[in-house]
């Protein structure tokens, strides 16, 4: 039996019915890009977060880089980022031509918040923080530095619907959310998708102007906007998805508690819970020095891996320009080496768990 490190198709099944009558509903209505459907799943998941506003993109990356275009962040300015996020992250920045402060991840894989005070200067404008593989940062005092310099806050929530700092909803803490539906994300539409959640009404018109050309009467442009809107079907299928959020991450609770008591084996490196944090696991990431043998191991036994991420982004040849090299940022560049997400995905199997959890105790460096 082969295990595969992500199963998207179990998590359409699991409410196939309500996802397939859904698509019907929308196919049917003659009515496809902005409609009912997106108002309504922005009411419910603004409502979910309990943030204020959600306007729905059609990315992620979109969230991100139209956060920044909005917050006027762009040429000559520099936002802090943890070295160790996706790389998307950096382009929300990138894009709009500001530059990238990179800051080292804390154990919990998250931005250390004692390293980035070091980095602040005049050109400081924002801090981005990404709440990785689905454990929500520190975030009290993220926004106690955020409020002492007069910095932005944008939160990458890509891979954290629903988890919590102190009972409160990342997405929630700065001045924009950032929200990705990418298929493999534990809100996952069946294509792409995002949103921003805001506090403020004003800057929520700013988003919805700018999605639709910078225009909020037809033909009317205010401003040099862009194509990004969340479609009428994934927004259906997201509000389907929605409503059994909260069973489908205690499930992934379920899974990862187990993997937490059952996985015993002194050469791996678990992951930990930040106090008063939670992570709804959007990926479960070990580490260990010898990874390789790790990965061709468990791939013998038929078990799939990844890699999240191999190539730190300030090693990467799309921001080679930025100059960095190897050892400028050590415990970036050490996860990078060490990570390794295992097989964990809505509807696995308890057999499969135990698959996994036997052919990791077994391994021996
Ligand atoms: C941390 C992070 N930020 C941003 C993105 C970009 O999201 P999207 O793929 O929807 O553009 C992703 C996912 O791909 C991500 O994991």
């Amino acid at each position: 039996m082969r295990i595969m490190p992500n199963r998207m198709d179990r998590g359409f099944y699991q409410y196939q019915q309500e996802f397939e009558d859904k698509a019907l509903e929308v196919l049917r209505s003659g009515w496809y890009v902005l409609g009912k459907e997106v108002e309504a799943f922005e009411q419910e998941f603004a409502s979910y977060t309990g943030g204020g506003y959600c306007v729905g993109l059609a990315s992620g990356l979109d969230a991100l880089w139209i956060a920044f275009r909005l917050l006027g962040i762009g040429a000559g300015d520099e936002v802090i980022v943890q070295g160790n996020t996706y790389i998307a992250s950096v382009m929300g920045v990138t894009i709009n031509g500001a530059a990238p402060v990179f800051v080292e991840p804390d154990m919990y894989y998250n931005m250390d918040t004692s390293l980035i005070e070091e980095k602040i200067t005049e050109r400081t404008k924002a801090i981005l923080v990404t709440h990785l593989y689905g454990q929500a940062s520190h975030m009290d005092e993220i926004m106690r530095i955020a409020g002492k310099h007069h910095l932005k806050v944008v939160e990458d929530c890509a891979q954290s619907h629903g988890a919590c700092y102190q009972g409160q909803m990342t997405g929630t803490f700065g001045d924009v959310g950032c929200f990705s539906f990418y298929p493999s994300k534990n809100l996952g539409a069946f294509g792409d998708g995002g949103a921003v959640v805001v506090k403020e009404e004003s800057l929520a018109r700013e988003f919805r102007i700018f999605r639709n050309y910078g225009s909020e009467k037809r033909y009317h442009n205010k401003v040099v906007g862009a194509n990004s809107r969340l479609d009428e079907l994934q927004a259906g299928l997201l509000r389907v998805r929605l409503t059994h959020l909260e069973e489908l991450t205690k499930e992934k609770e379920k899974i990862a508690n187990r993997y937490l008591r059952e996985i015993k084996n002194p050469d791996i490196r678990l992951p930990e819970i930040r106090e008063n944090a939670t992570s709804v696991w959007h990926q479960f990431v070990i580490r260990c020095k010898n990874r390789t043998s790790l990965i061709e191991y468990l791939n013998d036994r038929e078990i799939g891996t990844i890699i999240h991420y191999p190539i730190p982004p300030h090693l990467s040849e799309a921001y080679g320009y930025l100059g960095y090299t190897n050892g400028d940022f050590p415990i970036t560049e050490q996860f990078a080496n060490e990570v390794l997400s295992i097989p964990m995905y809505n509807g696995m199997a308890d057999e499969e768990q135990q698959i996994v959890i036997d052919a990791i105790n077994q391994w021996r460096a």
